[in-house]
């Protein structure tokens, strides 16, 4: 593995011309953020010999690098999920190989269904949080011990710190944040109402596709990381409705921009 994503950084590192100090995934529809990047350049996964490529609505399927409110970033225009057919341990790699280009912190953002009866669509979720539900997890197999532990600790999977940086920058901007607990499943059926109920007694705020393989990654290689989830959508059954695709793709749209003005306030306060 640690050979795969030395390959990678060979072909990347041009691309990258200041070391990033942190990795922002985009999820579905929030996209936008990438196209703010200032002297950015871009790498297509498709262009990467082998590379994943991300064949799921909504996202671009692209590497940026570039600047984002003055601080260096590295951004993952589009991720990779482990309903498009990808192994848990191809859905991690980007964050692997995003570690090894230097940042040491990844902020994560998806579109999540609602679980909590007190959230709204369009709020944000802090992820506190989360219960991998997807069954599989990025670490099976050998361990290179050169990326990380065998057992990494997941405690404190979220870091507090940022965290808690979060939760100030959102007062300040005047931006309502939910926290809570996601919950992944693998996909790509939404879940069903009793699943919904079964989830709740469980403990989680919001349900969603993706996140979990590239937390416990980057938990496993050292990075601080911190999540934000917006509900694009109450989960299945806690409205008299069906879900559908694109009112995700919408929310994200609609309420994009906020999320935006989040990340840049946290990455100013870095
Ligand atoms: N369930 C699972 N994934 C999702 C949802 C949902 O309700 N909304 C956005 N991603």
């Amino acid at each position: 593995m640690a050979d795969t994503v030395r390959a990678y950084l060979d072909l990347l590192r041009p691309y990258c011309k200041e070391t990033p100090r942190a990795a922002v995934i985009l999820g579905s529809g929030l996209g936008a953020l990438g196209d703010r990047l200032e002297d950015a350049s871009a790498v297509d996964y498709a262009s990467l010999p082998g590379f994943p490529v991300s064949t799921a609505p909504g996202h671009r399927g692209r590497f940026l690098f570039g600047r984002l409110a003055g601080v260096p970033v590295v951004c993952m225009q589009g991720r990779l999920h482990l309903y498009e057919g990808h192994s848990a341990r191809d859905v991690a790699l980007p964050v692997r190989v995003m570690r090894g280009l230097g940042a040491e912190i990844l902020l994560a953002t998806n579109a999540a269904g609602g679980i909590n009866t007190g959230f709204s669509v369009g709020d944000l979720m802090l992820i506190e949080d989360h219960i991998n539900f997807t069954g599989q997890n990025p670490l099976v197999g050998p361990n290179d011990g050169t990326l990380g532990p065998r057992f990494p600790d997941m405690s404190y999977a979220y870091d507090p710190a940022l965290r808690a940086l979060a939760e100030r920058c959102a007062a300040a901007c005047g931006i309502r944040l939910c926290k809570g607990v996601y919950l992944a499943c693998q996909g790509p059926s939404y879940e069903t109402p009793a699943e919904i109920r079964a989830f709740r007694t469980l403990g989680a705020d919001a349900v969603g596709m993706s996140t979990v393989p590239e937390v416990i990654a980057a938990n496993h290689c050292g990075m601080r990381v911190l999540a934000f989830s917006l509900i694009s959508n109450m989960a299945a059954g806690v409205l008299p409705q069906k879900l559908t695709e694109e009112e995700v793709l919408e929310a994200g749209r609609q309420n994009g921009a906020r999320l935006e003005r989040l990340v840049t306030a946290i990455l100013q306060n870095l």
